[in-house]
């Protein structure tokens, strides 16, 4: 068999995960994993998103454009719960690949999932950034503008003048302090963790309990505005452009998959942490969409990364504006840690397999955390953070992300094929017709996102392609064992 499509057999995949498990506990009920997916869900895809996506594409419907995200979700939700339910093992999509394509096809989407997890965490550090400077404001703590904004951007000035960002260093700040907190141990950074989703959960109920009674039915109509006469402006094209925006809200269920050697009863519980973090979100998301968009004229919200505080300020309960921010910016700290942590997870695994330099999977001989991989990503996702604009390092985690997902529901079908009779505590139904829909769904998204952002994908996975024949591929643990 070619080196390239070595695959990593499903029993040293089991036995290697029960040596690891020596240090890992069990603990993680079904609820703690559907906390776990809340914690990664929730964030600036909905506290930011959620307005643009209203104020350029959908209108009041965004509603329906996170309906439509969620179902395109769910397609691939399902394939990532009759994997996690069948190789419960962390590692992700990279190791459900490992295990079904081949080691080529597995280090690509190891090394797409930086898009999704290293990328994804920096851009929330920019909308962190962003809440940041607006919670300051009402203190009267001005940040110099130069300092929070990349140098691709310009800000707008109370007086009208503008002034062009140098580096965004709130967002490199939030970086350090939890790349920190994650070298430091992963228990600490749980129980932070666990503090800061409780937060961000309270403030979106309570959003919409506040809210509820104040939406001004007016702003309703129309509910769906017509489409200017550009793809993606209103209209149906927008709900499904919006769909993509909002896509990124959705991003981060597939981080319970990670969990999985810790969960107590991974086979019956990982698809109920997948399959019930996402059916979560989505309700609240939706509500929370309904509310935002009555209380505001989608209008709006147009250019402005907080939309939040517009909506809030409709309401008699404006004085709540700060300690809502703060519990927003609270529920940002959660989704960082957990991406930087899925990050250092995931180029941990590629490191034992040979993959990737052994540096990747040392261990602190204190804090017993790959400490060098979390410094990596450090200064990795802060150079993004500190650098790039938003819309750039968010369209490509979606396209990431989306490429990440294609992949999981070919595998899906692939593994029936191949493996038919390893036992599934959950099992897709309708294969191979779910995984189509889900393919399809995905590269649906894929293609309403700008040619720009493809040519990025193109870039990185070429690198990647790079490293992999100049390195990987010749230090292959199973490879060299062929
Ligand atoms: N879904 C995560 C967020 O919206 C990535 O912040």
């Amino acid at each position: 068999m070619s080196r390239l499509f070595v695959k990593k057999p499903l029993a040293q995949l089991f036995s290697e995960a029960s040596d690891s498990e020596k240090g890992l506990k069990r603990s993680l009920t079904a609820t703690s994993l559907v906390a776990l997916g809340i914690g990664a869900i929730i964030g600036a895809g909905l506290f930011s998103l959620t307005g643009l996506a209203a104020a350029n594409n959908a209108g009041p419907a965004v509603t329906l454009s996170f309906v439509i995200g969620a179902i395109g979700c769910a397609f691939a939700g399902l394939c990532y719960a009759e994997f996690a339910s069948m190789i419960p093992i962390a590692g992700s999509a990279y190791t459900y690949s490992y295990a079904t394509m081949g080691e080529f096809l597995a280090w690509i989407i190891g090394w797409d999932l930086v898009l999704e997890y290293a990328l994804g965490a920096a851009t929330v550090s920019i909308s962190w950034s962003q809440y940041l400077v607006k919670f300051l404001h009402h203190y009267n703590i001005h940040l110099p503008a130069q300092l929070t904004a990349s140098p691709f951007e310009t800000v707008t000035m109370l007086d009208g003048s503008t002034v062009t960002g140098i580096m965004n260093l709130p967002a490199v700040l939030i970086i350090i302090a939890l790349s920190l907190l994650l070298i430091r141990g992963t228990r600490e950074s749980a129980l932070l963790n666990g503090l800061l989703v409780a937060l961000k959960v309270v403030v979106v109920l309570v959003f919409i309990a506040v809210g509820w009674g104040h939406v001004n039915p007016a702003n309703y109509d129309p509910y769906i505005p017509a489409n200017t006469g550009e793809f993606g402006h209103f209209g149906i094209s927008g709900l499904f452009r919006g769909a993509a925006v909002v896509f990124f809200a959705f991003i981060g269920f597939d981080a319970v998959s990670t969990a999985a050697q810790e969960a107590k009863n991974p086979k019956r519980d990982m698809p109920i942490g997948i399959l019930g973090s996402l059916a979560i979100c989505t309700i609240l998301y939706v509500l929370f969409a309904h509310v935002m968009t009555g209380l505001a004229n989608y209008t709006e919200f147009k250019d402005s990364a907080a939309p939040v505080a517009i909506a809030i300020a409709k309401t008699p309960y404006a004085w709540l504006q700060q300690a809502i921010i703060l519990a927003i910016l609270a529920g940002y700290t959660s989704v960082i840690l957990v991406m930087l942590l899925g990050q250092s997870r995931v180029f941990y695994s590629m490191s034992l397999d040979g993959l990737l330099p052994k540096t990747f999977s040392q261990v602190h001989k204190k804090y017993r955390t790959p400490y060098k991989a979390n410094i990596l990503f450090m200064v990795f996702t802060s150079l993004f953070g500190a650098f790039v604009p938003v819309h750039i390092v968010g369209e490509m985690v979606s396209i990431g992300t989306l490429f990440a997902f294609v992949l999981v529901c070919v595998g899906v079908i692939v593994m029936r094929k191949t493996d038919p009779d390893v036992p599934r505590a959950f099992k897709v139904p309708l294969v191979p017709v779910v995984p189509i829909i889900g393919i399809i769904i995905c590269l649906a998204l894929m293609a309403s996102l700008p040619l720009d952002t493809w040519l990025r994908l193109a870039a990185w996975m070429g690198l990647g392609l790079v490293i992999y024949f100049a390195y990987s591929k010749n230090h292959s643990k199973l490879g060299n064992k062929l």
